[in-house]
């Protein structure tokens, strides 16, 4: 477009293509853009994530997308944002590849000014080759770039791992895996498939949503789907339900996926 532009008139070209360059920069307005930040990796040896994440996720939160993961300080959002998936680049282009890697946040945490606490993994993964990772990893923290992107499970539908607190008949808690799409679940309903009636949970912490005294008989988790930009929400209804035999430390296919 600045090129065809270009040819009518170069001084129209000057005027829109400075404006075409400055857009990326107004961070808030630009969906897609990147956001400036710095990035550290988890000191631990191991090169996956860590099985304590705050999330609740378990030992998923170390090994899901193939533990590409990451701690997250104010993106964390008191666990709304966990299981969000960003794209993070660094920026030295001696050792970046420019596409960077994409992580799932499955815990909180912030070091020296960062937003994000990546796996071994993920932080070497950021460069251009493994050998560029190993010298990256030297560096410790280093700038990047980041913007939210869509998860992907092509293989998986929405999954509810029963908690392993839970102790039919007094308590049930559960965490969500394998969010498609890039929408945030800011309200789950708890609903007793028989006689037909929903109440709202509680988020307990991190991804970990949780119930006194929940119904018998069959059960569904509706999610609420939320856009943090636009603020669209929509419903998201299983077709399986979790049988009322349920046990904790299960997991259970709702039958959906979703992918916006
Ligand atoms: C449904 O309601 C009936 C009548 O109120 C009750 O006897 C039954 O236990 C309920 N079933 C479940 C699964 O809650
Ligand atoms: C997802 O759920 C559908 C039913 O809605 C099922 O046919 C499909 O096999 C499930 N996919 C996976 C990967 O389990």
């Amino acid at each position: 477009m600045a090129r065809a532009l270009s040819l009518q008139s170069p001084i129209v070209c000057l005027l829109v293509c400075l404006l075409l360059r400055q857009t990326p920069v107004e961070g808030a307005t630009c969906k897609d853009c990147f956001t400036h930040s710095r990035a550290a990796y988890y000191p631990n040896s191991d090169e996956h994530g860590t099985d304590q994440g705050a999330c609740g996720f378990g030992s998923f939160g170390a090994t899901i997308n193939g533990g590409d993961v990451s701690a997250a300080s104010q993106l964390y959002r008191d666990g709304v944002g966990c299981g969000a998936c960003y794209q993070v680049r660094c920026t030295n282009p001696k050792y970046c590849a420019e596409n960077g890697v994409n992580v799932v946040v499955t815990d909180q945490g912030s070091s020296a000014n960062t937003d994000f606490i990546l796996s071994q993994r993920a932080f070497g993964r950021m460069a251009q080759t493994k050998d560029l990772g190993a010298s990256l990893l030297q560096l410790g923290v280093v700038d990047v770039e980041y913007r939210r992107v869509s998860c992907n499970y092509p293989s998986k539908n929405i999954t509810i791992k029963i908690d392993e607190s839970s102790n039919n008949p007094h308590y049930f808690a559960f965490v969500i895996w394998y969010q498609g799409g890039k929408k945030d679940i800011t309200a789950v309903q708890l609903c007793e498939t028989q006689n037909f009636s929903c109440k709202l949970l509680d988020r307990s912490h991190g991804a970990v949503w949780a119930v006194g005294s929940p119904p018998r008989g069959p059960l569904s988790v509706r999610m609420l789907l939320s856009d943090i930009d636009d603020g669209d929400e929509s419903w998201v209804v299983p077709i399986n339900n979790i049988p009322k035999d349920w046990k904790a430390g299960e997991v259970y296919d709702t039958g959906v996926q979703v992918d916006f």
